[in-house]
């Protein structure tokens, strides 16, 4: 009681002269309190964040603000992938196919959780060792979990062999969900889902939660739930260290899921991750992306994913692939537009003509980062004259993304001065990502180049001043 008095007399010391301390030097307590590196913007029912002064970008550390991205949770998602466990787009797509700006951000968001979430986990985590189906039994006797579980918690992390089904029963939610790596599968039912995992033996990291919602369309009921599980196969097949509930371990595997996709797949003479879907810019059917096209803002995300990667690693064919990644940004005209036939734009959704431009800020901006990663972990004399470029271009383009009659809202592309179309107004989101995109940069210069610095800050004001 009479520590609690204490600490109390003190709190109560402590705030009459941090209140003193404001009047007397007119001080915002916010900023000056603020230890977060993010400031939330409230609207529509979203939380959003921007950057707060307290920011500091690190090639090594959390991206942006991706720690409050939840990349597999998005509309534009249609599942979990069975080989690679990273997200499948339907964007442009509606069957699906693996985007490298999606897996990027995925990796980077995970990555950025990771940075952030470090130290406070709190999680009840459950392990196996070993499941084995009964000797003369195809299938085991079911494993209850003995607390409810959140469904928010059901991050699995197993190693499976092959011609061997691991079964989840949801009670409550009377859901069962079945990971097999089995050629001939059980009957799927309105209430039972099966995950035909490919590769075997296999080691599997998913979110339980995202595969039902994602695969099954279903709201669930019950936001906790217990859990029973069964293996079933041949006497041979096993699932061994099945862990339940450990997002720390999620959250690392889901970088290296993602990292490990784009080292697989990555053009090595272009250093390119190709992008196949056909596709036209908006509603222009006369402009067509190029086939398959190469994103910029692909090339410079991946770039800032394995400098992280590499970071850890140290491994030389990571930073190969570094430099690949950022090849097609200065040696060839694959990802690059000319604004004015002058200014090297760096584009997200380069156009069959390369006389013709887009211009996306975002992707422009993205794509800036990456290299400017690259060149911090594997400085070259080429990556600062290319920033020094793109620097230029932004002096004299940005005005043009400055809205004509919203003030001080932004533009998502230039297409209404190249295309002479509709003007594209950045929506409140994008005009969030430029924001935070700006802040970043004006960060990453503070030290270096103070006239750099200024240019973003003057852009950070204005487009801030017409959300707040
Ligand atoms: C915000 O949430 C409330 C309550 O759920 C809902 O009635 C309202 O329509 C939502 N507003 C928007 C803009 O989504
Ligand atoms: C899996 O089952 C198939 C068909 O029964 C069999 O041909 C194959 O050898 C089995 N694989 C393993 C690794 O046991
Ligand atoms: C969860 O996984 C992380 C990463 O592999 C590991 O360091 C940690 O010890 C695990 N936590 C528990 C309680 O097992
Ligand atoms: C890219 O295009 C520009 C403008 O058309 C041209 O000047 C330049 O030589 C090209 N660069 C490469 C590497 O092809
Ligand atoms: C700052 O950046 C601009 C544009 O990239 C460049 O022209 C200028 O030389 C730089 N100044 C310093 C001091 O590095
Ligand atoms: C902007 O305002 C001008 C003048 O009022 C008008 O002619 C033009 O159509 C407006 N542009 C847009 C995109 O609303
Ligand atoms: C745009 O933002 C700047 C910087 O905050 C401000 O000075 C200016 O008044 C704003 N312009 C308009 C038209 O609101």
């Amino acid at each position: 009681m009479r520590c609690r008095f204490r600490r109390l007399n003190y709190i109560l010391f402590l705030s009459i002269s941090l209140f003193l301390f404001y009047r007397i030097y007119n001080i915002n307590p916010i900023s000056l309190y603020s230890q977060s590196p993010f400031t939330l913007i409230h609207y529509q029912n979203n939380t959003y964040r921007i950057l707060s002064s307290s920011f500091k970008h690190n090639s090594r550390g959390s991206y942006l603000n991706f720690a409050y991205f939840n990349v597999e949770q998005r509309n534009r998602v249609l599942y979990i992938d069975f080989l690679y466990d990273i997200p499948v787009s339907s964007q442009w797509q509606s069957d699906g196919h693996l985007y490298p700006i999606q897996i990027a951000q995925y990796g980077l968001s995970h990555w950025s959780r990771l940075e952030l979430n470090s130290k406070n986990q709190q999680n009840k985590i459950y392990k196996f060792e070993r499941l084995q189906p009964n000797k003369n039994n195809h299938c085991s006797s079911w494993h209850t979990i003995k607390d409810e579980i959140f469904l928010s918690n059901t991050y699995i992390h197993f190693t499976i062999s092959s011609n061997c089904s691991l079964h989840f029963h949801f009670f409550s939610n009377n859901i069962e969900l079945v990971y097999s790596t089995k050629t001939i599968h059980d009957l799927e039912t309105l209430t039972k889902r099966i995950i035909p995992l490919k590769g075997s033996p296999r080691q599997a990291s998913r979110y339980m939660l995202i595969d039902i919602e994602k695969l099954m369309r279903k709201t669930l009921v019950f936001r906790r739930d217990l859990i029973k599980i069964q293996i079933c196969g041949d006497t041979q097949s096993s699932v061994t260290q099945l862990i339940i509930g450990n997002q720390t371990l999620y959250d690392q595997q889901a970088f290296y899921s993602a990292t490990r996709w784009l080292l697989n797949n990555q053009d090595l003479q272009t250093g390119c991750w190709f992008i196949h879907v056909r596709r036209n810019y908006g509603h222009h059917t006369q402009y067509h992306l190029r086939n398959p096209w190469c994103s910029a803002m692909a090339q410079g995300q991946a770039a800032s994913l394995l400098v992280r990667l590499y970071s850890l690693t140290n491994n030389k064919e990571h930073l190969l692939a570094i430099r690949r990644a950022i090849q097609p940004l200065w040696s060839s005209n694959l990802t690059r537009a000319y604004f004015n036939n002058r200014f090297l734009w760096l584009e997200e959704y380069p156009l069959e003509s390369s006389t013709k431009g887009l211009f996306v800020l975002n992707g422009c901006l993205y794509a800036l980062i990456g290299i400017i990663d690259a060149n911090t972990i594997d400085y070259q004399p080429y990556l600062s004259e290319l920033i020094n470029q793109i620097i230029i271009s932004l002096q004299h383009m940005l005005p043009y993304y400055v809205h004509p009659n919203i003030s001080n809202w932004s533009l998502y592309d230039l297409s209404h001065i190249t295309m002479k179309s509709k003007i594209n107004t950045a929506s409140y989101s994008y005009h969030l990502v430029h924001i935070t995109l700006l802040q970043c940069l004006r960060q990453i210069f503070k030290k270096t180049n103070h006239s750099v610095s200024q240019l973003f800050d003057f852009y950070v004001q204005r487009f801030t001043s017409a959300i707040l």
